[in-house]
């Protein structure tokens, strides 16, 4: 890992990854466009590409090299992140060409391999190759069996080959289990890379600095001194066009096993003794697979599994999730789920950590907040224990990424009044970076080879173990218990009830 996003200065003391080739399938695809694109170039500005550098756009229908070039670029001006310098995106656009190129279209990977070894010599790649798949998840393995058909992928001494997987990857255990099996065939574990784009996040980032590069946070970092972990996303989003991958992926599958575990792990993994990509990804699948599995039974009384219906959520009147397009008239698909974990190690032992996520909610608020044990007994006697602020280290990851820490303080004023307060860090006031997207990180460091901010197959597969009991009991239940909310609400009341259960409660904003 980089420091990538810290400030534009740290940013030019990196050195340009090795020439390479870029692949990119789905080149004509809306991540192509909205990230993977606008990241390149950002790292064009920051002179972060190599060089040489090339990129062979793959899409399955036909399209010429001038206009996939002129459609990058149009895209950059909608999804940049910072103003375009039209020479900058025309000296990268010009190293661009385009193949049409299917898997169900006989010798299409033929014209792919004959096209990309003309880049290479071209550009003088040195035949470094990264192959990035923004395709469709059923188009994963198949990609990947032609290219090492075709010997593409074989790693050689002097030339290295790797593979960008984007997400879902599986839409269970099973499924997720058999995809590593068939990437497997072509590329070893240390060519993949399984991209989370949670990974690419700053503050996501910095919670390793923050637990691991302080003396402080570690000793208090347990059981003994936490009372419960609550991670949340909440989206002001609905579901939008996306309907038909949503309708049969659900909140769960969406965002679960990927980016909240991905904090969760962050969070509560052991401190690796060395920081490479090795020993931090062993800890987090550690503490992934330490996820207690739950009974039917529980996995039914620890979860909440909700449905918005017609509202306003930010500034959008959101129509019922079963009216949006492509999604079916008597879905079932949860478009928001709260879970209760528990972690079964001696760290975490009796800790509980609830998770939530939901679209077409109040406000978008990523975050996570620490809750810790209240004072053994209050010694004003004006004030009993239960009366004072609870002490709360919240990670905040969207819309402000900061790191604040609630306690009680002192009112001014001659008695002992007693005030629950603030302190913040806020990213913005401390460092001037360049607004990103996130994946410039990610592409930098997988063309250094540096996979520590890509998962590994044991989590990904520990993920969905940990999800999968979940998944079944809610197949059983069928649409008992699925429950509704209204569009731009705080999600159904049943996840408040998660908490009070256990005497508590969602912590507020702000
Ligand atoms: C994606 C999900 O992976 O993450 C989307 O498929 C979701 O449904 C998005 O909206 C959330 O990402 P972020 O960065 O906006 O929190």
């Amino acid at each position: 890992m980089t420091a990538m996003g810290s400030t534009m200065t740290e940013d030019s003391d990196l050195a340009r990854p090795d020439p390479c080739c870029f692949v990119l399938f789905g080149a004509t695809g809306d991540l192509a466009h909205r990230l993977v694109i606008p990241a390149l170039y950002n790292l064009a500005v920051s002179k972060l590409l190599p060089d040489p550098f090339a990129i062979v756009g793959v899409a399955r229908r036909d399209v010429s090299t001038e206009s996939l070039r002129a459609g990058f670029h149009k895209g950059l001006r909608e999804f940049a992140t910072q103003t375009v310098d039209d020479a900058i995106a025309r000296g990268l656009f010009e190293k661009v060409v385009a193949v049409s190129a299917d898997v169900a279209d006989e010798g299409s990977f033929e014209r792919l391999r004959d096209e990309l070894q003309n880049s290479e010599s071209n550009w003088g790649t040195k035949g470094n190759r990264l192959f990035y798949l923004a395709t469709p998840p059923a188009a994963f393995a198949p990609i990947a069996n032609e290219l090492g058909r075709l010997g593409l992928t074989q790693q050689e001494d002097d030339a290295w080959r790797r593979i960008v997987v984007e997400k879902p990857f599986g839409v269970d255990l099973a499924s997720a289990q058999h995809l590593n099996e068939q990437l497997l065939q072509t590329f070893n574990e240390h060519q993949i890379y399984r991209i989370d784009h949670y990974l690419g996040k700053e503050t996501v980032q910095n919670l390793l600095v923050l637990r691991f590069a302080n003396g402080m946070f570690e000793p208090i970092w347990n059981r003994e001194h936490i009372e419960h972990v609550e991670i949340r996303v909440d989206e002001t989003l609905a579901v939008g066009r996306r309907g038909k991958f949503y309708d049969t992926t659900g909140a769960l599958r969406d965002m679960v096993p990927n980016h909240l575990f991905q904090l969760l792990s962050l969070v509560t993994m052991e401190p690796p003794a060395r920081f490479d990509a090795h020993t931090v990804r062993a800890a987090k699948a550690a503490v992934l697979s330490a996820i207690k599995t739950q009974t039917p039974e529980e996995a039914l009384r620890n979860s909440v599994r909700g449905q918005y219906t017609a509202g306003q959520a930010g500034k959008h009147q959101v129509p019922d999730y079963r009216e949006a397009e492509n999604v079916a008239r008597d879905s079932e698909t949860e478009t928001f789920v709260a879970l209760r974990l528990m972690v079964d190690n001696w760290r975490w032992a009796g800790v509980p950590f609830y998770l939530r996520t939901g679209k077409a909610l109040a406000a978008k608020r990523t975050e996570i907040a620490i809750k810790f044990r209240t004072a053994p007994l209050s010694m004003f006697q004006t004030m009993p224990v239960a009366d004072l602020a609870d002490n709360y280290l919240v990670i905040g990851i969207d819309p402000v990424e900061r790191i604040s820490l609630q306690f009680n303080a002192k009112a001014p004023g001659l008695s002992v009044s007693i005030r629950g307060v603030q302190m913040d860090f806020c990213y913005r006031d401390y460092f001037r970076a360049e607004p990103k997207t996130g994946y410039e990180t990610l592409l930098y460091d997988c063309m250094r080879g540096d996979n520590i901010l890509f998962q590994r197959a044991d989590s990904i597969e520990a993920g969905w173990r940990a999800v999968e009991p979940f998944l079944q009991a809610w197949r059983n239940a069928g649409a008992d218990g699925l429950q509704f909310y209204a569009a731009g609400g705080d999600g159904p009341d049943a996840a408040k009830e998660l908490l009070a259960r256990d005497g508590r409660r969602w912590r507020e904003a702000g």
